[in-house]
């Protein structure tokens, strides 16, 4: 089969201090956005993708967009409402892959997106890209100081993609979205409902570009990622 792939891209980026959304960045001579659309068709050129901008965007080029079958659906005010309208929107039963992919991830490597949705065939809960955390973890004391060292034993990294059936997903998320939960990724919402979605471990250089220095670090591991 082939997934249905949401990409939320209807985030202000504001983070980044530039004068427009960071997936319109220039990254290695290309709107940011481009790479990020370009893994994923490489990955699933069949899929049917379903991108979440902004009503107000301005820098978006339908060009851009490698998929045969695609829509556009607006964004809502936080991640997880911009993720729901692109679930409304499909067409797509109720047992078909659906993969959540931010598109501030351009970094993603084929192998993770294969490993990624074979898991989420496979698990009833579905599955999250992750990596266990390296460093050692500090809770700070509310004034920029060391107050406590957390375990960090048994902590992931939550990346994406993160993979689900769209049944579960759509009631995870208007569920979560009902609670008033701060949601930050689709797993967070699916063990709200107590089930366990799969950890696969992921490669350390699927970066989430956030701040201003992520675009270089960006465009050094796609070009070793080249080499
Ligand atoms: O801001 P942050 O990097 O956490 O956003 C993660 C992803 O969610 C980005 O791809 C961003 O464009 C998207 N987003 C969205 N709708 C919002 C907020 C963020 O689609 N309201």
């Amino acid at each position: 089969p082939t997934p249905w792939l949401v990409v939320p891209a209807a985030g202000q980026g504001k983070r980044m201090g530039a004068d427009r959304p960071k997936q319109y960045l220039d990254l290695a001579g290309e709107p940011l956005l481009r790479h990020t659309l370009r893994r994923l068709h490489a990955a699933f050129p069949e899929a049917r993708c379903v991108i979440c901008l902004d009503d107000d965007d301005r820098w978006f080029r339908n060009a851009w967009m490698p998929f045969a079958h695609w829509q556009r659906v607006s964004g809502g005010a936080e991640r997880m409402d911009s993720v729901l309208n692109g679930l409304h929107a499909m067409a797509a039963d109720a047992n078909d892959p659906v993969l959540v992919h931010d598109v501030a991830r351009p970094c993603v490597m084929p192998n993770d997106l294969q490993a990624l949705y074979q898991a989420t065939l496979e698990s009833a809960s579905g599955a999250l890209l992750a990596m266990p955390v390296a460093d050692t973890m500090k809770r700070d004391n509310g004034d920029g100081a060391s107050f406590r060292t957390e375990c960090r034993d048994g902590l992931w990294h939550a990346l994406t993609p993160q993979g689900f059936r769209h049944g579960l997903l759509l009631r995870a998320l208007t569920q979560a979205q009902r609670s008033g939960a701060l949601v930050t990724d689709e797993a967070s919402a699916i063990e709200a409902l107590g089930l366990a979605p799969r950890l696969v471990s992921a490669r350390r250089d699927n970066i989430k570009v956030t701040h201003p220095g992520d675009l270089g670090l960006a465009a050094a591991i796609l070009s070793a990622q080249a080499g």
